[in-house]
């Protein structure tokens, strides 16, 4: 029987870049977690009887949304709902399972890199039937209805049992709980040589993977140990917990910092891999070396045709503005094009559509292809042991050999966190102000070329989107980059980006932060951040 509770609406439920995010206690209130879907189901485009996917990270209050999500998609009308087994579907499986079983869209819960439990965030987005995140045009409608909602659906019914695999009947509507990792694995497997990773594991490459107690814990264990047959044990932290294990499962150096610890040390297997909460962010290490997300993106690029997926080429390369130039020079080489997007995974979205572009990725952790619309961690990983299982050569081979070739794009991102809104807005009014009359001015010894307040037009469908990002380039292929963070939750966080670039005969062996000092003493200089906000080092350098 469906029921209608009446509600009234609940302030502060827009939609960030990647859905609604806010603390359990605020989505536990009564009516927060049902106005939002209620919100969604009323704007979604769906045919009647349509599939709806729900899966989450697994963490706190996951299985609680979870049941209530699938009473109230009952009583709106859908025909079926595909929920992972235990509540789980890692973000880039979920934008696998709607796209390959013509849902209508999904509902993606978690709240990414961002620690859970109690006390915690939580997290709810939509992707609509293309697998991406809900474009922004949905995100606004979600949001209007979100502040004239007067009532929500839900079927009385019990909890579904979410841990047996099975189909069940809620309402009129059937319930399918499904094996999160059976499709994600299968696609996985057409797209890279598991016959070959297989023989070079059975050859001695060695690997170390630490899922944070995330999302990726089931997926990394049946895929590199199961399927790719690496030792029982590669796989660390892979059970996924509801607080994470009280640690961030963001996939950097300061919180992987234990896996950089193994992959520094004596015993260091060849290769050692992190993801995030959800499992779309990657961290790669090799063997004494770890690999900026912007170098990993070149280098997968140049490798990609190794693996049979990309046999047949790259139809173009893109990344964010402020992601290293490294896989421009890449995309030259290869005759094909680079685009340079705004942060945030949905701009590469239109790309992939309309098939301007294969491989995608950014700065901060995040690559991925054409095979889905989010970012996939797991999916680097195979990408990068297939290029290593293909080619015989280890993580540093590869990474020197493609500097030797395509020269080498230092790089840091340093990250002022918790800084007093106005401060960090003083900081780039600032810049913003200067920036017309830099060009050609020195700085240290640094000569300015270009500078700008990126603005990207949308190639595909034209739109305009400004003010993404202040860039301040110097001659011969260094750059500052200075924006605000997007996603942080208290105060604002100053992101300054910092770029050198090394030509094949340059030095390719230096030390990050010494080749980088002269760009942070002209940060200084241009942008000001410790006479502003006070803050004389950032808080994380990644
Ligand atoms: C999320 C998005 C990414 C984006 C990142 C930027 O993780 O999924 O696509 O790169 O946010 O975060 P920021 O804090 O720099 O705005
Ligand atoms: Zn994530």
């Amino acid at each position: 029987m469906i029921r209608s509770h009446a509600t009234t609406p609940i302030e502060g439920q827009k939609p960030g870049t990647s859905g609604l995010r806010k603390k359990v206690r605020v989505f536990a209130q009564p009516n927060y977690a049902e106005n939002f879907i209620q919100s969604v189901f009323d704007v979604a485009e769906r045919a009647p009887g349509a599939a709806l996917v729900i899966g989450g990270d697994g963490r706190y209050h996951n299985r609680t949304v979870i049941q209530q999500a699938i009473r109230m998609a009952a009583a709106n009308g859908y025909g079926r709902v595909l929920a992972g087994q235990g509540g789980i579907l890692s973000t880039p499986a979920a934008s696998h399972v709607i796209r390959k079983h013509g849902a209508s869209g999904g509902l993606i819960l978690s709240a990414s890199h961002n620690p859970g439990g109690p006390d915690e965030d939580f997290g709810i987005k939509y992707n609509v039937a293309n697998g991406g995140p809900a474009p922004e045009g949905v995100t606004d409608a979600i949001y209007a209805r979100t502040q004239t909602i007067d009532r929500w659906l839900a079927v009385e019914a019990s909890d579904v049992d979410l841990d047996t695999p099975g189909t069940t009947q809620v309402g009129d509507m059937a319930v399918e709980v499904i094996d999160p990792v059976a499709d994600y694995a299968a696609l996985m497997e057409k797209l890279f040589d598991f016959d070959g990773i297989r023989r070079a594991v059975a050859g001695g490459l060695t690997m170390a993977f630490d899922a944070m107690h995330a999302v990726t814990g089931p997926y990394a264990h049946e895929i590199l140990e199961n399927r790719l047959g690496f030792a029982p044990g590669t796989v660390r932290n892979g059970t996924p917990l509801e607080d994470f294990g009280g640690h961030h499962p963001d996939p950097n150096l300061v919180h992987a910092k234990a896996l950089h610890e193994t992959m520094m040390g004596p015993d260091a297997p060849d290769f050692g891999a992190a993801s995030d909460g959800d499992g779309d962010r990657n961290l790669i290490i090799g063997k004494g070396i770890f690999v900026t997300p912007s170098d990993s993106l070149a280098m997968l690029a140049a490798n990609a045709h190794l693996a049979p997926g990309y046999a047949g080429g790259l139809k173009g390369i893109a990344r964010s503005m402020p992601t290293s130039a490294a896989a421009d020079r890449v995309a030259e080489a290869l005759g094909i094009p680079a685009f340079e997007t705004p942060t945030g995974w949905k701009f590469f979205g239109n790309l992939l559509d309309a098939g301007m572009a294969t491989i995608c990725g950014e700065e901060s952790a995040g690559t991925g292809s054409d095979h889905v619309r989010e970012k996939d961690g797991l999916w680097a990983v195979l990408l990068w042991l297939n290029v290593l299982a293909a080619t015989g050569k280890s993580v540093r081979t590869i990474a020197h050999e493609h500097w030797q070739r395509f020269g080498r794009n230092y790089y840091a991102r340093h990250d002022y966190e918790g800084v007093d809104a106005e401060a960090a807005q003083a900081v780039m009014d600032g810049l913003s102000e200067r920036l017309a009359a830099l060009p050609g001015t020195r700085v240290g010894d640094l000569t300015v070329g270009r500078a700008e307040n990126f603005a990207y037009t949308d190639p595909v469908d034209g739109s305009i989107s400004r003010n993404q990002g202040l860039i301040v380039a110097f001659e011969r292929g260094s750059r500052l980059v200075l924006r605000l963070s997007g996603t942080g939750t208290e105060g604002a966080t100053i992101r300054l980006y910092l770029e050198r670039f090394e030509p094949t005969d340059g030095n390719l062996a230096g030390d990050t932060t010494t080749m980088l000092s002269d760009l942070v003493s002209a940060a200084e200089e241009l942008a000001h951040i410790a006479a502003l906000t006070g803050r004389t080092a950032p808080d994380v350098v990644t």
